[in-house]
């Protein structure tokens, strides 16, 4: 991998477990560095550690300092679409006449290799300024909307996971792809991208609303002929929504036996939202080493439902899980945002399983996983994310070898209040121990959004500064 040299001093934070793992202890998952010094060398990490020990091995490098910021892996969204960038937070409908009224002609419009590119602009700018560097996204049925996407991801070096959208009904006939030609552009873009730079593919069969027998079909024969790939996809988000991928497929008896029927549940398969998904859905996705990208913004903004976050992290039976902008669905690309609504998500679950709503429904252990402490919630935007999407052997963390993709948190930025509500935490100097740290962290989530990101680096270059405001 190209990238760029640089030597950067700070105060670190990172995991190197699941917090989910320590309940009770859940500092024992993460990394605190006071006063680290982190070492890239062509955008992968060299060295990394204590600042007086990393320089004492390391004599003359060129550092820069970044005071008075927590520095942390660069952001990992599991669930957001490149072509919605233009119409997110659209007033009014649950999901399917959402997509009817609001999403699909805006989409059609990424046909035009021009609005394509003006978009993705867009779409890069936003999501460095949430400090997220790596995503999986959908693109359209529109090869072009591909092309541009990934040669948009590389042009600034990003780990990337995308792939054209696979979609043959419930949608206007300029929007639909035949499965013959899906297939034909699918394996095209995949000779052409995947693994060219940080480019990784995933075959994209939209949602079983959208996708015949016929659809499902081909994305197991590209499977089957391309098994490095990842897949990517929706499912159970909305009561609707599932109605009718039941009536499409009577055979099936839940929404998962429809990508189990077509060989596409497994390991590098991520579905999002999942809201719905019954425990033994859940238990087949954990067996499967299948994951879920938590869209908790979505979610709720589409009125589709509470995840159950506690249920897919269930010790027996762990659900790889990313989190997810689902932007436009999802009303912002801060993955920050995401983490506040996720918390207020925890929290109803927490109220409707702690006995209180209905003593029958208790579940003291279910109650508490759903708990969105700090570290759960930014395990969960790095290296949780990267180990639902495979990717934690080069992302996630700062242990040497990994990609240098990093955020630097200014816990001070944001509301007018929030300085003065920081320093209940820590003073002037900035955190001196993990705790310190983790609470200026949740401060962040549960008062802050894309403000709070000052600078975004994308393998060891600084592709983000916030302007001076
Ligand atoms: N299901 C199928 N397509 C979409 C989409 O674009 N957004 C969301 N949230 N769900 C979908
Ligand atoms: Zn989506």
């Amino acid at each position: 991998m190209t990238g760029g040299h640089c030597a950067i001093r700070g105060t670190f934070f990172d995991f190197l477990d699941d917090p989910w793992k320590h309940v009770g202890q859940e500092q024992d998952a993460a990394r605190f560095i006071a006063d680290g010094l982190l070492v890239v060398k062509d955008g992968r990490i060299e060295d990394f550690g204590p600042f007086t020990e990393v320089s004492a091995r390391r004599p003359g490098l060129e550092v820069t300092h970044l005071p008075g910021r927590i520095l942390m892996p660069g952001f990992i969204d599991g669930h957001i679409h490149f072509p919605q960038t233009r119409v997110l937070g659209a007033y009014g409908n649950q999901l399917l006449d959402w997509l009817q009224n609001s999403i699909f002609l805006e989409e059609l419009k990424y046909n035009d290799r021009d609005y394509a590119s003006q978009a993705a602009e867009h779409f890069f700018t936003a999501l460095l300024a949430g400090g997220t560097t790596t995503c999986q996204a959908f693109t359209t049925s529109s090869p072009v909307s591909t092309e541009v996407f990934f040669e948009e991801a590389a042009k600034r070096n990003m780990r990337v996971i995308s792939g054209l959208t696979g979609i043959d009904r419930f949608a206007p006939p300029e929007v639909v792809i035949s499965p013959d030609d899906f297939y034909k552009e699918s394996k095209r873009l995949i000779e052409r991208y995947h693994r060219r730079g940080r480019n990784l593919y995933a075959i994209t069969p939209r949602f079983a609303v959208g996708c015949t027998d016929a659809m499902m079909d081909r994305c197991r024969q590209l499977k089957e002929e391309h098994p490095d790939c990842w897949i990517n996809t929706h499912i159970s988000e909305n009561p609707s929504e599932i109605r009718t991928a039941r009536e499409h497929y009577p055979d099936c008896p839940d929404y998962t036996s429809v990508h189990e029927k077509h060989g596409l549940l497994g390991p590098k398969f991520t579905a999002g939202h999942g809201v719905w998904l019954s425990g033994d859905e859940m238990r087949r996705f954990s067996k499967a080493g299948a994951a879920i990208s938590f869209c908790p913004l979505s979610n709720l903004f589409l009125g589709s439902g509470l995840f159950r976050l506690g249920r897919a992290k269930d010790p027996d039976h762990p659900v790889r899980l990313s989190v997810g902008s689902d932007m436009g669905g999802g009303n912002a690309f801060s993955l920050v945002r995401v983490l506040e609504e996720a918390y207020k998500v925890g929290m109803c679950n927490n109220t409707m399983l702690d006995g209180s709503v209905n003593p029958r429904e208790q579940d003291l252990a279910e109650a508490e996983r759903n708990k969105l402490s700090p570290y759960r919630a930014f395990y969960l935007a790095t290296l949780g994310g990267a180990n639902s999407l495979y990717l934690d052997d080069i992302l996630g963390n700062f242990e040497p070898g990994k990609e240098a993709d990093f955020v630097a948190l200014d816990w001070n930025a944001g509301q007018a209040a929030m300085a003065w509500h920081q320093s209940l935490a820590v003073g002037d100097g900035g955190p001196e121990t993990m705790e310190q740290a983790a609470k200026l962290l949740f401060g962040i989530m549960a008062v802050g959004d894309d403000r709070n990101v000052d600078e975004t680096w994308v393998a060891g270059r600084r592709l983000y500064k916030k302007a001076a405001g």
